[in-house]
């Protein structure tokens, strides 16, 4: 069943019912001012920093869900009755309803006894304000006389301490007005020197800004008092809850329309100038009243709206792919591209289900998710990368997180993940193949911020390298930490007290569990670095860090193979984890899937036997679950993992992070009808017709499907921030359509379905447009090329002289 469809051409999934399984939402803002938005007008707004400067309020987990939102409400004057266009707060049926969520906008629109609302939403670039265009037609064969009523409540800027400490929160709200324009300046007074403006471009017949005088005592957004009597209280708020509402009258003849603007905005001002006059304590409000005085203006909104999608356009432009499969084209072309914008802007910080107050920017996760980004805006990757490393401590190891707004490392999470550093080695790489920018190497970045500790970047990766060596365990292989990539594999912390972090207790000193994980992701990153050694013509050093992976890689062979399958670690006693002697948790898809990504036994046929363990016990109609069997019960000793319900999350749960590490896995040994088809299980788009078993949104991945041990098989939790957004970018366009990029050039490898006789494919690459055609002439993978007409040896199409504007590469497959 599906609660929409796919606009291809406008790039948009339209939503035709508001009540989907879950709110589906989208992200206004790709800069510095941002929003989440659902298909029924809820979420929020922040500037740069989901907690700290949270400008709108949002309730997580209420009943019914998604509430605190982005609000219209019209009234019919002559009879009193009131609805939302957006469906939510008041839940009226409607006629005609309708969501499109677009790159960076949403439109929601719908009719009521033969009123249309429709609300386009946006950021316009570059600014630090959204905009809400309200178009209102008369379909009656009378006039009518409307209200419209906004509303936003504000958040008192910091998240936590906004939905916590009520004792001070309920005393300090505090707003102006002036000119009809509602400014929310709770804490200005004293120590911030940032405001919230919420202005209308038409003349309103009133306002209100507490949230009691609005609602009414007792009632909710569904049945504001104001809205029902359709008078505004003129309401002035000290402390309790500030709200913005503009309440405007319309009165439309049959076949008119009206558009109101409203503009929401975030504005900071320097220190000392802070009061107009100075001597004051009124808001300096020039900069706001010149952005209002712009953007209140339709005309000034729709250019800017233009802007924005001719942004899309371009930056979508830079990779667009024609298969034989629609859904692969339309994630590639659109929607896993977009998504990969939103996680590399938050991290993990702010969706429906992450709350904006709970992490941080991950050093892992914003390390991986380069690999999807890197290629859109590699000058805000290089940003990234130089604030992800200055967090790197001196000892190679990181700090697990750290806060977008400071930029400083997270003191509350700390370090001791041990696979953290390599991430590094692995975003830093994707970013210099993708730019050839080997200028990044000598840029001096410090360690764990400290001023004086600066050292070129490439001794960063040095160090990460070092960590692993410096913590080795009994059997060669590297020692697990507080965990790997598998947050939940906590062989360290045996916790027994409820309530007590997974990730930061720690209960044996950690001399004894190891991560076979770890040591091919060190393999992997050791060989990206060997390249990148002798290409800053270090001989030895390359050398040695190869010697160091082979001998890895005999450790692996030795101690990390379990006769069928790669073994996923050893325990603090030593014991197996992830090996047929275990009575649960017998396999793991993360070393079955990073190990032949990272070509471990390519050559003695245990990748292929990994694979196909992985084909027979881990893969389910919906996807790959993480391992199997699942943990009935808990195990002190193994953590985090086995306290989640079998098939849930990291215990069992389809994960689809790692579902592109096995894909990429069959695409290394040449299997690409099973690339694809693993691609195909988890691919949101591919789920849209099971909309309500998957029940997150169709156009963006979920970190967890439901596995087969959970009564909910198939159901997706966690949609939008997780690192399968970046995996399966790469997965698909670097492997199974094989347009990677390399340190020397772009290189054209596809390991493509049996059946699809080809593709075409335009990738910008380091200014050059390559128009690439593959072509299938025989079963196999081998590779001929053919650029501008001549043949090239090999699968590397070599850089062209500097100024080419595009290369014609033939590909044909044998
Ligand atoms: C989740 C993991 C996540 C971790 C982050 C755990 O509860 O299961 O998926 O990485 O929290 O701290
Ligand atoms: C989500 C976390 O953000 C990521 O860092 C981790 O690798 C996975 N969960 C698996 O636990």
């Amino acid at each position: 069943m599906k609660y929409g469809y796919f606009d291809d051409p406008l790039r948009e999934y339209v939503i035709t019912r508001p009540d989907t399984p879950l709110p589906w939402i989208n992200y206004l803002g790709c800069q510095a001012y941002f929003g989440i938005i659902s298909n029924t007008a809820g979420g929020y707004s922040f500037y740069r920093d989901a907690r700290l400067r949270r400008i709108t309020r949002y309730r997580y987990n209420n009943a019914p869900y998604d509430f605190g939102g982005r609000y219209i409400y019209l009234r019919d004057d002559a009879s009193g009755e009131f609805w939302s266009p957006s469906w939510q707060p008041t839940r009226r049926k409607l006629d005609d309803y309708s969501c499109r969520h677009g790159l960076g906008y949403t439109i929601i629109g719908s009719k009521y006894q033969g009123i249309e609302a429709r609300t386009r939403y946006f950021v316009p670039l570059d600014e630090n304000l959204e905009i809400w265009q309200t178009t209102v037609t008369n379909h009656r064969s009378q006039p009518a006389e409307l209200s419209v009523f906004s509303l936003v409540e504000f958040c008192l800027w910091d998240a936590q301490d906004d939905s916590t400490n009520f004792q001070r929160n309920f005393s300090i709200g505090e707003v102006e007005i002036e000119d009809g324009v509602i400014y929310h300046k709770t804490e200005y007074r004293e120590r911030r020197d940032h405001f919230a403006f919420f202005a209308c471009s038409e003349k309103t017949a009133g306002f209100d800004t507490q949230r009691e005088t609005f609602l009414g005592s007792y009632r909710g957004w569904d049945n504001p008092a104001v809205v029902e009597s359709g008078h505004s209280g003129n309401s002035l708020a000290h402390g309790w809850a500030p709200i913005g509402s503009h309440h405007v009258k319309l009165f439309l003849p049959p076949g008119a329309s009206r558009q109101i603007v409203l503009v929401l905005g975030y504005q900071e001002n320097p220190r000392d100038e802070k009061f107009d006059p100075p001597d004051s304590q009124i808001l300096n409000k020039k900069a706001a009243k010149a952005a209002l005085a712009k953007y209140l203006l339709p005309s000034v909104a729709d250019v800017s709206f233009e802007k924005l999608r001719r942004y899309w356009d371009e930056l979508l432009g830079l990779c667009q792919v024609d298969t034989p499969d629609v859904h692969t084209n339309r994630m590639v072309n659109i929607w896993n591209a977009y998504q990969c914008m939103a996680t590399f802007n938050m991290s993990r910080s702010a969706s429906f289900f992450e709350s904006g107050i709970g992490r941080g920017l991950g050093f892992r996760d914003s390390n991986q998710d380069l690999l999807g980004f890197v290629h859109m805006v590699p000058s805000r990757a290089r940003e990234r990368i130089v604030d992800l490393a200055a967090t790197q401590l001196p000892t190679g190891g990181a700090y697990h997180q750290y806060q977008p707004l400071t930029k400083q490392g997270n003191n509350d999470i700390g370090s001791g993940f041990n696979d953290d550093p390599h991430w590094l080695i692995l975003g830093i790489s994707a970013y210099i193949k993708e730019t050839g920018d080997w200028g990044i190497l000598d840029e001096p970045v410090p360690f764990d911020n400290a001023p004086g500790s600066e050292r070129p970047l490439y001794q960063h990766l040095q160090r990460s390298f070092r960590y692993t060596l410096d913590r080795l365990g009994p059997h060669g292989l590297p020692l697990i930490g507080r965990a790997d990539w598998n947050d939940c594999l906590n062989l360290n912390c045996f916790s027994d007290s409820p309530g007590q972090s997974f990730q930061t207790t720690t209960n044996k000193d950690g001399k004894v569990a190891e991560s076979i994980f770890i040591a091919a992701l060190f393999i992997h990153a050791g060989r990206e670095l060997a390249k990148i050694a002798s290409h800053r013509g270090l001989p030895a050093e390359c050398a040695s860090y190869l010697a160091e992976v082979s001998k890895m890689e005999a450790t692996i062979r030795k101690h990390g193979w379990d006769g069928e399958w790669f073994l996923r670690a050893y325990d603090d006693f030593g014991r197996k984890v992830g090996s047929k002697e275990c009575a649960e948790g017998k396999i793991f898809i993360e070393t079955q899937g990073f190990c032949t990504l990272a070509g471990i036994g390519l050559e003695d046929g245990t990748a292929e036997r990994a694979l196909e363990a992985t084909r027979k016990l881990l893969a389910t109609k919906h996807g790959i679950v993480l391992q199997q069997p699942a943990y009935s019960k808990y195990y002190l000793e193994l953590g985090e993992i086995s306290s989640y319900p079998p098939g849930y999350k990291e215990n069992a749960g389809i994960f689809c992070h790692n579902n592109p590490w096995v894909i990429i896995g069959e695409t290394r040994v040449g299997n690409g009808d099973a690339a694809h088809d693993y691609y195909t299980r988890i691919n949101p788009s591919a789920r849209e017709e099971i909309s309500e078993v998957h029940r997150c949104e169709p156009y963006v991945y979920a970190q967890m499907i439901a596995g087969a041990d959970a009564p909910t098989h198939g159901e997706a939790k966690n949609s939008w921030l997780t690192g399968t957004a970046a995996w399966n970018y790469f997965a698909i366009t670097q492997w199974i359509l094989g347009i990677r990029t390399d340190f020397d050039g772009l290189r054209i490898a596809p390991v493509i379905p049996g059946g699809w006789s080809g593709f075409k494919a335009t990738r910008k690459f380091r200014s050059t447009i390559y128009q690439i055609e593959v072509q299938r002439a025989g079963s196999g993978n081998q590779v001929s090329l053919e650029v501008d007409g001549k043949p090239v040896q090999g699968n590397l199409v070599p850089l062209p002289p500097a100024g080419t504007k595009t290369v014609a590469v033939k590909a044909t497959l044998r």
